[in-house]
């Protein structure tokens, strides 16, 4: 198994073994992987406010209204699903190279479409792509992070999607006034093109790909270009002796998703899945997409109900920064634990102020809090988690399998929360939330294992540990 590529035991520091012109090499790497981030928000934030103007061109019932959102899911899924196999065979450069320009072919379909019809096949093609960068980008992030700095690395894909979701807002009110609902999907086209560029003539293979390849030599210059030679000697003469058997036929083999049933990857198939579903399952994107309705529901005005969701948003960002700031140093644990407190605390308390028919202000608050204890936990540690918990030869499949239960959970939320509002109440709805948290944080204690600075066989064994003994023998035998 090969190992994040800058740190040695007993060395210390913020970016040991990497200098500082490295460094700053390494974060612009980052910076652009993380655009796909950037745009997953964008894409995802900027229809609730486009569709205000589109159904009004068209003429749409709500049923097609809310197709034009939801479509983007299943794409997302289907894009999630497929992305692992390409980032394995062509590698995460190109795959992300692919991605961006799917993006830009998915905005130039809806900015030039003509009808109901070519809105759908828009949305599906933005999904493709925002599923599939959302599956790479974590493993890309994390395999060119030096080991001390990857929490913050990945985090900083959460960051972008929440910067994503912002700008899409803002976007939405700058345009507001003209209607000029193709100009709101247009502005995405900027970052696809800042990612495509980027992609092709900044960002290198990731090394752990490249070893995991046979290609020692490449994975080589790629770690010189941040660090010494003699460190990148020695390095890869690690990485390669810890490459096992079983990681080279692994590699070799062509249909990768089949790793995944391997004994030994279904601890962390586990728990990526469970916390994929949970996250989308603890309710955060109906805040996210339906900020306003919810508002209005406690009596607010339209206009108000719209500048509130704009300080949800703004929150969001604002914790999630919080996080990026913590994730190395106090570790993924803890966030995620704290995290999940207080989102069933507010979704608790949130449930009564709807059911007890209380103040507007005093739901707005719980609504906040709430927010704010998902973006300083589960939100970026998912993600985060999903980078950091396979061994690398089922990197990309498990990080596809992940992301493609999130959408796919994502999706279900998102469909059924109003109808379901109406037939149980929309109190007792935040309660099903809070009961799939009060699981959540059980399940994180009993069996997520603290991930930081730990290279990725020591992910390995404490995820077995955690599994008990069984996991321990299907490890030995498979
Ligand atoms: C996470 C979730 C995503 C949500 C976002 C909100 O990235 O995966 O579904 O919209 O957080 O910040």
């Amino acid at each position: 198994m090969t190992q994040g590529f800058s740190r040695e035991p007993g060395t210390e520091g913020p970016v040991s073994g990497v200098s500082s012109a490295g460094a700053r090499k390494v974060h612009v790497w980052a910076l652009v992987i993380a655009l796909g981030g950037f745009l997953f928000g964008y894409d995802t934030g900027v229809v609730s406010g486009a569709l205000l103007y589109i159904k009004k061109d068209f003429h749409l019932t709500s049923l097609e209204q809310s197709s034009i959102v939801s479509v983007l899911l299943i794409g997302a899924m289907l894009g999630a699903l497929g992305a692992g196999r390409l980032a394995d065979r062509l590698g995460r450069r190109r795959t992300l190279a692919i991605e961006g320009l799917v993006f830009i072919v998915g905005t130039a379909i809806l900015v030039f479409a003509a009808g109901y019809a070519m809105l759908l096949v828009g949305r599906i093609v933005l999904g493709l792509a925002v599923g599939a960068a959302s599956a790479t980008v974590p493993v890309y992030l994390s395999e060119v992070s030096p080991t001390e700095l990857r929490g913050r690395f990945l985090t900083l894909n959460q960051l972008m999607i929440t910067i994503g979701i912002l700008i899409s807002y803002l976007v939405n009110l700058a345009f507001a006034g003209s209607g000029l609902w193709r100009g709101m999907f247009a502005v995405g086209a900027i970052p696809a093109l800042l990612m495509v560029a980027g992609t092709m003539f900044l960002l290198p293979e990731s090394p752990q790909w490249l070893i995991l390849r046979g290609r020692a030599d490449k994975a080589r210059q790629v770690i010189e270009s941040v660090s010494t030679k003699e460190r990148a000697d020695h390095l890869i003469e690690l990485a390669q002796q810890r490459r096992t058997q079983r990681d080279k036929e692994e590699a070799s083999r062509k249909r990768n998703w089949r790793i995944l049933l391997e004994p030994r990857v279904r601890p962390a198939l586990i728990v990526g899945l469970t916390l994929a579903a949970a996250q989308q399952f603890s309710g955060i994107n109906t805040i996210i997409y339906y900020a306003p309705t919810l508002m209005q529901k406690t009596g607010l005005s339209a206009s108000n109900s719209i500048f509130y969701s704009v300080a949800i948003g703004v929150i969001n960002l604002i914790m999630t920064i919080v996080a990026i700031k913590l994730v190395d140093r106090v570790g993924r644990r803890p966030l995620l634990l704290s995290s999940l407190a207080g989102m069933l605390v507010m979704l608790v308390l949130l449930g009564f102020s709807y059911v007890a028919g209380m103040s507007s202000a005093l739901s707005l608050v719980f609504m906040v809090v709430y927010i704010a204890s998902f973006a300083v936990g589960l939100g970026p540690v998912f993600w985060v988690l999903v980078g950091e918990l396979f061994p690398s030869s089922a990197r990309a499949a498990g990080s596809g399998a992940s992301t493609a239960v999130n959408w796919a959970s994502n999706f279900v939320v998102s469909l059924v929360f109003l109808p379901l509002a109406d037939v149980i109440g929309q109190g007792e709805i935040f309660w099903v939330f809070a009961a799939v948290c009060a699981f959540t944080l059980w399940f994180v204690g009993r069996y997520v294992p603290e991930t930081r600075e730990r290279e990725f066989n020591e992910v390995d064994a404490a995820l077995r540990a955690r599994f008990g003994r069984q996991a321990q023998q299907a490890a030995a035998s498979g």
